[in-house]
């Protein structure tokens, strides 16, 4: 993955807001959308711009669970461990995902191509277990179709 950060974004989010402290969530959710989570780079930035410790900056963006610290992967696929999933047995999914790109949840791709993450209910029990990549959604997913919805993001990791 390449570490190289472009914090030219950054700035042209900085630019869009005042430099009131009450803008803060609004650029954070700006650079997470921007970068795919939020670069400790583009921290002192913020920090500057608005005028706040960095301490204030990290207990914002450790408190909300859509931030993240980490990159994320181009693709972020979205695994349903709801009730209605968990019954329709999303674990195996889970699971087929570990084996075909070798990442659990939470975790992210060396190439930087995917992360993996469960969440609760998308609203679709109907046809669980369902899973989303990027804005693409499947329901009622067996283990074996894993590998050909993967297929479709560009590539497959197969060991
Ligand atoms: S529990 Fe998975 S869509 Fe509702």
């Amino acid at each position: 993955m390449d570490n190289k950060i472009d914090l030219s974004y950054t700035m042209d989010i900085l630019k869009r807001y005042p430099q009131e402290r009450r803008f803060l969530l609004a650029i954070l959710q700006d650079i997470q959308r921007q970068y795919n989570y939020l670069p400790r780079e583009s921290f002192h930035m913020v920090k500057d711009y608005l005028g706040i410790p960095l301490s204030t900056l990290y207990s914002m963006a450790t408190f909300y669970r859509a931030f993240s610290l980490k990159p994320k992967g181009r693709y972020i696929i979205k695994v349903c461990d709801g009730t209605a999933c968990h019954l329709k047995l999303s674990q195996n999914l889970i699971d087929e995902i570990k084996n075909t790109i070798g990442i659990g949840p939470g975790e992210t791709t060396s190439d930087g191509m995917y992360s993996l993450e469960t969440v609760n209910c998308l609203g679709s029990c109907a046809v669980a277990p369902v899973m989303v990549i990027g804005d693409d959604f499947y329901g009622k997913v067996t283990p074996s179709a894993v590998g050909n919805i993967l297929t479709e993001y560009g590539r497959v990791r197969n060991e």
